[in-house]
């Protein structure tokens, strides 16, 4: 418990619950939105998949609990990472360097704030049904859901937004969650990079052609 408790208060240990809850998420988002993908065979392919899950009862509360787990570990390692290297340098730069790495990480920063606003509202929009932007909700109609929503046109801009932070966070973070993790050794060919620039793009054109096709009238 104690060396746990060590190797989390280090820097490198942070950072390695950073990759691990990350690479779960990356698993979360690659199933979802191929999944969402149905909605274009349909109405009975999606609302039939979404019935599917909710029957497995307990495995979904399980999967929902690691979720839960993995994205309070990730905001809470973020935030402490975040402080302490602001306490390694209590005196700001005199002259600020616009390095590809701050960037990076302030891209990060604002871009996974967004993202937790967004997957709270999100929750409360397609699973609860509490925000309703259309007037209505039905549990068992998650295309009917999707489609009289995203015909509201700045529910698709919100998502359409959403989707390009979440790309921008993917290719960032899945790429050195690998590092963190230590599986890829450092290289002067940035394999990884190459990988996670694919699994950010197409996550994020599978997730965005879903409001896209609602806006365009091909799925209604
Ligand atoms: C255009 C993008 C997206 C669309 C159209 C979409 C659509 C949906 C729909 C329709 C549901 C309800 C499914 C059901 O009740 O069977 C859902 C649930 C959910 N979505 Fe998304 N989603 C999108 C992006 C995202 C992203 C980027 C995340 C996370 C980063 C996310 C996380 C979740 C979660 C956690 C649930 C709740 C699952 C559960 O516990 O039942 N979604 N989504």
């Amino acid at each position: 418990m104690g060396s746990l408790r060590g190797f989390y208060g280090s820097m490198v240990g942070k950072k390695v619950v950073m990759g691990v809850t990350g690479l779960i998420g990356v698993g979360f988002v690659i199933l979802h939105s191929l999944g969402n993908l149905l909605v274009f065979r349909g109405p009975a392919a999606i609302n039939s998949y979404s019935h599917f899950l909710k029957s497995t009862g307990e495995l979904l509360w399980a999967l929902r609990i690691v979720l839960i787990v993995a994205v309070i570990l990730h905001v809470i390692a973020a935030v402490q990472l975040t402080q302490q290297s602001r306490a390694a340098r209590p005196i700001a730069y005199t002259k600020q360097e616009r390095q590809v790495a701050t960037v990076a990480s302030r891209t990060m920063r604002w871009g996974g704030a967004l993202l937790l606003v967004f997957i709270v509202l999100h929750i409360l929009h397609f699973t609860t049904g509490t925000i309703k932007p259309a007037g209505v909700f039905s549990p068992d109609d998650v295309y009917a859901n999707m489609v009289t929503s995203f015909r509201i046109w700045w529910v698709a801009l919100f998502y359409v937004v959403a989707m390009l932070a979440l790309g921008l966070h993917l290719f960032h973070g899945a790429w050195s969650s690998v590092r963190s993790i230590g599986v890829s050794p450092p290289s002067p060919q940035p394999l990884h990079h190459r990988i996670s620039l694919a699994i950010a793009l197409l996550v994020w054109a599978a997730f965005t052609a879903v409001p896209l096709a609602v806006v365009a009238g091909i799925v209604r």
